[in-house]
């Protein structure tokens, strides 16, 4: 019997792991990116299900085992619940969002991963985001720790791993149910424990037992190792799922966020009982006297002891607010009150420039708006009162009209009226004049956060700030400036980025939290280590609020981090929020609680993948990873942010982490340019041998199939990734894509996509040499059949095309080479442009006409009327086609709008070109937009004239223009109703204008409306 192929091979609800995963972007309560930032960390719902399927075999293969079938069955099929939840779609004929399914055991596994409620099938997009998808599917939010779902899907990856053990189904999962009893009991044993803290030897031997029965049940499921696993995403979900998991990162910040999310909840996150005595010993009388009577035993009327529901998220929030109110107390007179109630929020300051007009030389606050607060229902502003090249403001509510000072890097003095050019005003900068002036206080009012100016005490304490002691001198990447363009303003070293008071405020903490940790208050050095590790973490998202390039949401009246994108931007303004208002703990605490609940904690290393000597041979079971995006993150640059303060806070916990002065650079996988000296070939071979390399050790070490999510659009990204796979000895035997992205941040870099392509690989059988023509040939037809497939679920762009691609090296992987007729050999590049050329092909299929014609057509479905870049007409322009890319723009095909271009409308190319469709050799597409223009208009002879003389078959290529454009147009729109009116009326305007043609002389005037 040969091997299953898995779930994730042949079919994965794509659906509707993108409409959560786009929900998972937005939620911030208890999740993951609530802990630390880390760039462009994966939704978790695609992760829980990339896992699953790539676990589970598709029961639908002939080499399924009888047992896993069985256990769909039992599990999730139809009699496993009274009302059949997991039941595939049925036909539900007023919804265009599902199709109906076959009632057979892989639909049933598709629906068990997500399944959209009855409510989204009936309403479509009406549906609130948490009630799209049913609430018993595995990949919902709401199920990170529902134990009736989670045990579904665990006894189903038991039964599949398990499944040559035993031939019974039942006898598989009465092991199953036995080894999961055990650690219930074992923990309940210890947790109930009183004092367990005290790590007396019963209490060691309990946790003893409840390690071995961790340790027997996960012997018995799959090893999952994600070789980059950055903000940990991966490892949490498949530790989730019940799998001993492995997770690599080469970063020691991304390291630390691990620890603190994948092993310190699951491992520390428990109950715990004290005595009162005890409990009062650790953290006061007062404490004792808040928690709840219910929480409390009571024994004689007294309460004698206190169950803690969860020690970690406890112990967290009680030293963090230790650690703030002993800062307090050292610089809280930094942030002076008008009054004692007054609680300060944040400050909000700008960069000053100077006026280079000699006879002015105005301090300028550099706005760009005035608004201080631009939401729905709240606007307040300030306005400027200007006297004779002073500056000063008053701080108003209600609407401004005008824009700030700067724009686009230059300064316009509201003094004298003059420019003071960007280049101007960086030299200022650089040349060490950089100003900074204190505009407004922002502070907790009746009504939320009120605005005032800054008063004499605001503004005598900043001539107090003593000197920092400790000014940090790592280097910024001042050569990276496709991010970190700011450096260019004379910004040299990381502690430039912060203000005096912001650097005595954080060193305060760092020594607060070393005072903290000297303490050693826990018997348990790893456990007291954890909680330090957390405090080190506050005091990392309290830098990034406490920067000279944090930034204020005037949209949303917040405050956030530098990082709106992976990359630092110049600001002007910034706020500087207190160090004591912010909230961390508490929202660190809800992720710990979270997370807590499951016993089964994630391995992590960090250290640079590729290491073959890291497992034995064969020993991982699958790998589940998402590579870095080649050039699109420099992950080490940018975390140096948050490095420079962990090694200050917690270097001595983590020795060894934190040896190097910064992140480790050379042996990250990236592609980046700055790394080489600007060489982008050194830096591309670095990247392909780097990954190479780790693909190469995971094909070593893996037994069974490695599934890799990738969300870059570039063909040379894509060119590294497949060149790696198939050079090390891998094949792609699946791939989907998904909408994974928000809107917004990530996706305002090109690069990205809005979705992430995940690909399911094997080590390869490669059978020999494969003919160029055979191989283009099934390349044409799978990806033909994938465009279809993605296109009509709603890819779009380059999303789509680039979806394309796994399939089609997946065809081209079969061989071990490719030959053209001349002996030449194909490579991935080759093979990556011939599926795009497929893919616009394919959008084009049996679409008969011009080149000019398809092109329009071909790009409307990718791109719609949607801005795009100058690159990608170039590119889609040599796809097949003979166009030269100038005269698409001197046809108005595409409209230039700066680098960016649109393809123009029915309405806009008539504007541009009166005669547009009037010549006898006139592309299609101009034929169709004049008529689509004469609809609209009123003069229905001259509509009648011209189909006769252009339209007159009914059969013929104008025809089958219109029905594609009906087919592809936005519905409702303008274009859409031309089209849509002269394709209702095809056999009357045939028929009239034989009739009038035959009755009337020709007009040639032209009358356009
Ligand atoms: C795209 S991110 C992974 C994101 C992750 N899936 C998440 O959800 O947060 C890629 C990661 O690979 C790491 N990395 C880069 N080069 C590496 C190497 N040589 N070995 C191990 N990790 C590496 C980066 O530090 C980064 O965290």
């Amino acid at each position: 019997m040969g091997q299953p192929k898995k779930l994730i091979e042949v079919a994965m609800p794509i659906k509707e792991i993108s409409a959560e995963s786009v929900r998972d972007g937005r939620i911030q309560h208890g999740h993951i990116s609530s802990l630390h930032k880390w760039w462009a960390r994966r939704p978790l719902p695609v992760c829980r299900a990339v896992i699953f399927a790539s676990l589970i075999p598709d029961p639908l293969d002939e080499n399924c085992p009888q047992i896993f079938k069985d256990a769909v069955e039992l599990l999730i099929g139809k009699g496993a619940n009274i009302v059949d939840i997991y039941r595939p779609y049925d036909d539900i004929p007023y919804t265009a969002a599902v199709d109906k399914m076959d009632d057979n055991l892989r639909n049933r596994l598709l629906m068990f991963i997500g399944k959209f409620s009855e409510k989204y099938c009936k309403l479509g997009e009406k549906t609130a985001s948490k009630e799209v998808l049913t609430e018993y599917s595995l990949i919902k939010w709401e199920n990170k720790n529902n134990e009736t779902v989670l045990t579904i899907a665990r006894k189903l990856i038991w039964v599949a791993y398990n499944s040559i053990k035993k031939s019974n189904v039942t006898d598989l999962l009465m092991e199953y149910d036995a080894a999961f009893a055990a650690i219930k009991s074992a923990e309940l044993n210890l947790y109930s424990s009183i004092n367990r803290q005290r790590l007396t030897d019963p209490v060691k031997e309990k946790e003893l037992f409840l390690r071995d029965a961790i340790n027997f049940f996960l012997n018995r499921m799959p090893k999952v190792f994600d070789p980059f696993a950055g903000g940990g995403a991966i490892p949490l979900e498949a530790s989730r799922l019940g799998c001993r998991s492995y997770g690599n990162d080469i970063n020691p910040v991304a390291h630390i966020i691990q620890k603190a999310s994948l092993e310190f909840p699951q491992k520390y996150g428990k109950p715990i009982v004290y005595d009162k005595q005890e409990f009062i010993k650790l953290y006061g009388e007062r404490i004792w006297e808040s928690q709840l009577l219910e929480n409390k035993e009571i024994r004689d009327g007294e309460a004698i002891s206190v169950r803690i529901e969860n020690r970690l998220a406890f112990d967290v929030e009680f030293y963090a607010s230790k650690l703030l109110l002993n800062v307090e107390n050292e610089i809280g007179y930094l942030y002076p009150k008008s009054n004692p109630n007054e609680k300060i929020i944040a400050y909000y300051w700008t960069r000053v420039g100077i006026c280079a007009n000699p006879s002015c030389r105005a301090e300028v606050p550099l706005l760009k708006q005035f608004y201080l607060c631009n939401t729905k229902n709240k606007q307040i502003h300030l306005k400027p009162i200007i006297e004779n090249s002073t500056i000063n403001f008053e701080i108003k509510s209600g609407v401004i009209d005008g824009n700030g000072w700067v724009a686009r890097g230059n300064l316009v003095c509201p003094c004298c009226g003059n420019t003071t050019e960007n280049k101007i005003l960086k030299e200022q900068f650089v040349n060490g004049n950089p100003k900074e002036r204190l505009i407004a206080v922002i502070y907790e009012g009746k009504k939320g956060k009120e605005y005032r100016l800054p008063n004499q005490l605001d503004i005598d304490i900043l001539n107090q700030i003593p000197e920092p002691k400790n000014r940090p001198k790592e280097s910024l990447p001042v050569t990276y400036t496709k991010a970190m363009a700011f450096c260019l303003w004379g910004f040299n070293n990381w502690g430039d980025i912060f203000t005096k008071r912001q650097l005595v405020a954080l060193n305060a903490l760092v020594d607060g939290l070393k005072y903290l940790e000297s303490l050693s208050i826990d018997e348990d050095k790893l456990y007291w280590d954890a909680i330090i590790t957390y405090l080190a973490l506050i005091i990392d998202k309290i830098a990034s609020r406490q920067t000279s390039f944090g930034i204020i949401d005037i949209g949303r009246e917040t405050i956030v981090d530098p990082f709106s994108k992976q990359a630092i931007q110049m600001v002007f303004d910034y706020p500087e929020q207190t160090p004591f208002s912010i909230d961390t703990a508490y929202w660190i605490s809800l992720f710990i609680q979270n997370e807590s609940p499951n016993f089964n904690s994630s391995i992590c290393n960090n250290a640079s993948s590729g290491d073959k000597s890291q497992f034995e041979n064969k020993f991982i079971d699958a790998v589940i990873t998402d590579p870095p995006y080649y050039d699109a993150i420099a992950y080490a640059d940018i975390s140096d942010f948050y490095y420079i303060w962990l090694k200050r806070s917690i270097g001595s916990i983590y020795p060894l982490n934190f040896s190097t002065p910064q992140t480790p650079k050379s042996e990250e996988c990236t592609a980046l340019k700055h790394h080489f000296d600007e060489d982008i070939t050194k830096a591309k071979n670095h990247f392909e041998n780097k990954l190479m390399q780790v693909f190469d050790a995971i094909e070593h070490q893996t037994s069974d199939i490695v599934s890799i999510m990738f969300a870059h659009q570039s063909t040379e990204a894509w060119t590294t990734l497949c060149n790696s796979i198939l050079g090390s000895r891998m094949n792609i035997t699946g791939s989907w894509a998904n909408d994974t992205e928000l809107t917004g941040a990530l996706k305002t870099d090109k690069a990205f996509l809005s979705s992430s392509v995940t690909v399911a690989c094997r080590p390869s059988q490669r059978q020999g040499f494969g003919d160029f023509k055979m191989v283009k040939k099934e390349i044409e037809k799978t990806v033909a059949k994938e465009v279809h497939e993605l296109y009509s679920l709603g890819f779009r762009g380059a999303d789509l095309l680039t979806a394309c691609f796994g399939q089609a090296v997946s065809e081209f992987g079969k061989y071990e080479k490719v030959e053209k007729a001349d002996g030449s050999e194909v490579t991935v590049a080759d093979l990556l442009e011939m599926a795009r050329e497929s893919a616009f092909n394919a959008l084009l299929k049996g679409f008969d006409g011009d080149d000019f014609t398809k092109f329009y057509i071909g790009w409307l479905q990718l791109y719609g009327f949607s801005i795009s870049d100058f690159d990608d007409a170039a590119k889609f322009s040599r796809v097949g086609l003979n166009i030269n890319v100038a005269d698409l723009f001197n046809n108005h095909i595409l409209i230039k709008n700066g680098n960016k271009q649109t393809l123009g409308d029915f309405t806009q190319r008539l504007s541009f070109n009166k005669n547009l469709g009037e010549r006898s050799n006139s592309f299609l597409i101009d034929q169709v937009h004049r008529a689509m223009a004469l609809y609209k208009g009123t003069n229905r002879s001259l509509l009648l004239q011209y189909i006769e003389r252009t339209a007159a078959q009914p059969e013929g290529s104008f025809w089958r223009v219109v029905t594609s454009l009906c087919e592809i147009l936005s519905p409702g729109s303008d274009d859409q109703k031309q089209a849509l009116g002269l394709l209702t009326n095809k056999d009357s305007l045939i028929r009239e204008s034989q009739i009038l043609v035959k009755d009337k002389p020709e007009q040639t005037a032209l009358e356009l409306k």
